[in-house]
């Protein structure tokens, strides 16, 4: 009889933490195949990496997951079965605003309790891989107040919680058994026009969001066929008509002395089109033409899908 080995995942249900740092390399252009061998070798190791960070504040929740680029996946994996969704981000072009691609290979994010302990991680997988990847973009996302973001607004409260995280998040194997045990991972790096924002008054705001800005209660939905807030266009059903939860990440950055203001989206999902289905909602709208207003205020300036794997998986591809 044969045993079924068990997968482990990446920890993507890692709770919010005060300091997030989010990473999107490229891998440096190499014929003989030597940056390849490297991000292998440095992606297999990476949870002995961890270990030697976590271990210096055992209370300060330290866990970094990493995704892998569809354009990148099958060099990277060393020719391992794709998982059944992935590809690169999707451009969606609303009639105002559009959510553009960028590029980027492979996404560490890289979350603590302490920002010392995100900068010696990041430090450390950066020494080890050296001139194989080139920065993309690197942004530093901060705890802002009760995890509000600088909209001022509560975010991440729909958020599944307990045994509904892995349920939302993770790639079942009768769905997928390439991509069991790994998570379909969103990034956006929004930049918010804070001064147009706090020229609107608080109960048009909490039309915007859909929900409360002080204590953060929800909102009743807008009729079909109106203006709907962001809560309610970024709601998403099967054919079943069964609401489809994602795991949110997003975190503040930004620089006052620069006039920099923005959000880091970040969503794990176990199902790709769920997200997409979000943004296709968000930029042209519901109906199109009414596009969620969030974004009059919030520009999309970064957009990438990465797929990340399980660590029983991500361990297996050193080519050693
Ligand atoms: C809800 C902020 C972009 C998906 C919310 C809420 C806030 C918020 C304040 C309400 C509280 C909560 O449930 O978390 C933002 C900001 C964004 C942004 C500032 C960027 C400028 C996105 C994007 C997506 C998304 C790009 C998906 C592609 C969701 C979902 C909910 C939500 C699924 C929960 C809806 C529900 O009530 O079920 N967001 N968001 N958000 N957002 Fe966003």
């Amino acid at each position: 009889m044969s045993r079924r080995v068990p997968i482990e995942p990446q920890r993507v249900d890692a709770p919010l933490t005060q300091s997030a740092t989010f990473l999107i390399l490229s891998l440096t252009p190499d014929p003989s195949g030597g940056s390849t061998k490297t991000v292998r070798s440095v992606l297999s190791k990476l949870s002995d990496l961890a270990k030697n960070v976590a271990i210096r504040d055992l209370n300060a929740a330290f866990a970094c997951t990493v995704g892998i680029g569809s354009g990148v996946w099958d060099a990277v994996t060393g020719g391992l079965p794709r998982p059944k969704e992935l590809h690169s981000f999707p451009e969606v072009k609303g009639g105002v605003h559009t959510a553009v691609s960028t590029p980027g290979d492979l996404l560490l994010h890289i979350r603590a309790e302490r920002r010392d302990l995100c900068f010696e991680f990041e430090r450390q997988v950066m020494d080890l891989l050296g001139d194989a990847v080139s920065v993309v973009d690197e942004t530093v996302g901060f705890r802002y107040f009760d995890v509000r973001d600088l909209l001022g607004f509560v975010d991440g409260t729909a958020n599944p919680v307990g045994p509904a995280v892995p349920d939302s998040v993770l790639v079942a194997s009768e769905d997928d058994s390439s991509g069991e045990g790994g998570s379909y991972v969103v990034v956006q790096k929004y930049l918010h026009d804070l001064k147009a924002w706090k020229a609107l008054s608080t109960e048009k705001q909490e039309a915007v969001i859909g929900r409360t800005k002080w204590d953060n209660i929800e909102l009743e939905d807008a009729e079909e066929g109106t203006q709907q807030a962001h809560k309610s266009l970024a709601t998403v059903e099967d054919d079943n008509g069964e609401e489809q939860s994602i795991l949110r990440d997003n975190m503040p950055f930004g620089s006052p002395g620069s006039k920099e203001y923005g959000t880091y989206f970040i969503g794990y999902s176990k199902r790709l089109w769920v997200i997409e289905k979000m943004l296709e909602r968000m930029f042209v709208g519901d109906p199109p033409g009414l596009h969620d207003r969030i974004l009059d205020f919030s520009r999309a300036v970064t957009g990438s899908t990465f797929f990340a794997p399980s660590s029983t998986l991500l361990e297996s591809i050193d080519p050693e």
